[in-house]
């Protein structure tokens, strides 16, 4: 697991010692953590840092010189990656330049009219909103989560801030095996579903199965003899029990597809994989046409290969992942690991279960279009050698609840989700990713917690009943879950 270079970012991993941490020291995933640097990596690890950056100066200089050159260095070809042309730690500083890359005309930035910032986005198509992914995706260090400001202000009028479904950027760290998790649970869920319906076909009756993955309940499913379900019933997820674990409301499955769709939106930046879709059926969302190779009408054709898209995703699934850092002070310490009984107590781990167990930490990450080999990714290690399964640490069930009217967005928004529906936020991480909430309206945890209704509103009113000091011993625990720190060097 790698942390991101980003540009001009002098920035190092330093992973530091805990030792036993009172709690949570055991093997799982992000647990325990390394020993700490000695002062000659620190001297090695800053030299290198040097090095990067000089070369990131130089090419600042190229680019200068020779308009053209910083987006050869993000455009990927999937046959390429297909032939076997790229190590992964190439396809990831790849993902890595793209994810700084800042996108302009000549990339095919904005749609067929002038590009503008328009940070209230106009229906379907989004803003322009910044340039880069790591424009927004930055508190805390490269990859981060986003402050308030770095707000998107979706499925607006284009004018009112008032009519835009509001979200706050999350970090993209740990994010593949969040994925992995994910689709390792809706296998299961399909698994459950594919038996039902084979003993209803072959009983001639209705078959009833409760659905339930990881330890997390999804509700029931009916099969009938006919083979068609009945989902009625099934609960947090959608009827075709794909567990899609990112965005505020658990709406995408993939990190290649959750990248496609913030460059359209943020960007208008289109994939390529977008356009041959376009070639099938026009969509308005994407821009007038008429041509399939461009559908925005702006003049520039692939704006986003495939291959790009590809290293996109085999960049976030080998980022770091996000640790914990108890407090050093053995009084604090031993209050937030009071915390964490406390936590499973009042009923916050019900949906912020603390671990999910793994099966398998190695992905495959398929191309769209094309017939090449999947590339392999080890997610616990260095990208290169995959291993065995783990507890992660996610604190999350990725399970949709209904959080209450409070935290409901304004309206319905086109993926169909309700108003007040959410993902169960996966807390690693936490510490650095103030505002809280999807739309970043709480700045400590204590307001987090106080907006949850709906499903969580026993837990909620069992947390504001503690005692003060109670409530505090939950902040320290949650304040414990961080990300790798990084030693910044100013320039
Ligand atoms: C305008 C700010 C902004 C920019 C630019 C931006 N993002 Fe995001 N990102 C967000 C917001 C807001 C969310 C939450 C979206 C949601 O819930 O639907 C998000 C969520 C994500 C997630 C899901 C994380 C999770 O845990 O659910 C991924 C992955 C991601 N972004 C990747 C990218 C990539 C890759 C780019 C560049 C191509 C990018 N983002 C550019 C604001 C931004
Ligand atoms: C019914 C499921 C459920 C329960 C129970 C629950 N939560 Fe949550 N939690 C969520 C969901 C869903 C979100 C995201 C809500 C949103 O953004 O609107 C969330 C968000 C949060 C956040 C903000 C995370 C972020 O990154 O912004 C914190 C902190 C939090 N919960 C802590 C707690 C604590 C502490 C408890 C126990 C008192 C608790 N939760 C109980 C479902 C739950």
């Amino acid at each position: 697991m790698k942390p991101g270079l980003g540009r001009g970012w002098w920035l190092l991993a330093l992973p530091l010692a805990l030792g036993t941490l009172g709690f949570g020291a055991d093997d799982s995933v992000p647990w325990p953590l390394g020993t700490s640097p000695t002062e000659l990596d620190l001297v090695e690890w800053v030299a290198a840092e040097h090095i990067v950056a000089d070369r990131e100066r130089f090419e600042e200089f190229l680019e200068a010189a020779e308009v053209g050159e910083d987006t050869e260095h993000i455009t990927v070809r999937q046959e390429d990656i297909d032939a076997g042309y790229f190590s992964l730690e190439r396809l990831f500083l790849f993902g890595d330049a793209a994810f700084t890359h800042e996108f302009r005309r000549l990339d095919g930035y904005g749609r067929s009219e002038l590009p503008r910032i328009h940070r209230v986005h106009d229906g379907h198509t989004g803003g322009l909103d910044t340039f880069s992914c790591a424009g927004c995706h930055q508190q805390g260090g490269v990859n981060g989560s986003g402050a308030k400001t770095a707000s998107a202000l979706y499925f607006a009028d284009g004018v009112h801030a008032s009519s835009a479904v509001v979200r706050n950027p999350p970090n993209v760290l740990g994010l593949g095996l969040v994925q992995k998790l994910g689709a390792e649970m809706t296998t299961l869920l399909r698994y459950a579903r594919d038996g039902a319906l084979a003993e209803a076909a072959l009983s001639g009756a209705p078959v009833t199965v409760p659905l339930e993955a990881k330890g997390v309940t999804f509700g029931v499913i009916v099969a009938r003899p006919d083979g068609t379900v009945e989902t009625s019933k099934v609960e947090g997820v959608d009827p075709d029990l794909e567990v899609k674990p990112f965005g505020w409301k658990g709406h995408t499955a993939r990190l290649r597809r959750f990248a496609e769709r913030a460059a359209l939106v943020h960007f208008g930046i289109q994939s390529h994989v977008l356009a041959l879709g376009y070639q099938a059926k026009p969509d308005p969302s994407l821009g007038p046409g008429p041509q399939w190779w461009d559908p925005d009408n702006d003049g520039v054709q692939q704006e986003l290969s495939e291959g790009t898209l590809t290293a996109y995703a085999l960049y976030m699934e080998q980022l770091e992942v996000p640790i914990a850092l108890p407090p050093s002070d053995e009084g604090l310490r031993e209050r937030a690991a009071y915390g964490s009984a406390l936590f499973r107590d009042i009923g916050c781990a019900t949906c912020h279960q603390e671990s999910l167990s793994l099966i398998d930490a190695s992905w495959y990450e398929r191309s769209d279009t094309t017939e090449g080999a999947p590339v392999l990714v080890g997610l616990l290690t260095d990208g290169e050698h995959p291993r065995g399964g783990s507890n992660v640490r996610i604190f999350s069930d990725l399970k949709r609840h209904h959080m209450g009217e409070r935290l409901a967005d304004p309206h319905d928004d086109p993926d169909g989700i309700g108003r007040d529906v959410f993902l169960t936020r996966p807390l690693w991480g936490l510490a650095e990713s103030a505002p809280y909430l999807h739309d970043g309206r709480a700045q400590t945890i204590g307001e987090a917690v106080a907006a949850h209704g709906g499903e969580a509103q026993s837990a909620a009113d069992l947390f504001s009943a503690l005692s003060e000091d109670d409530r505090v011993n939950i902040q320290l625990y949650l304040l414990s879950l961080s990300r790798m720190p990084r030693l910044r060097v100013p320039q």
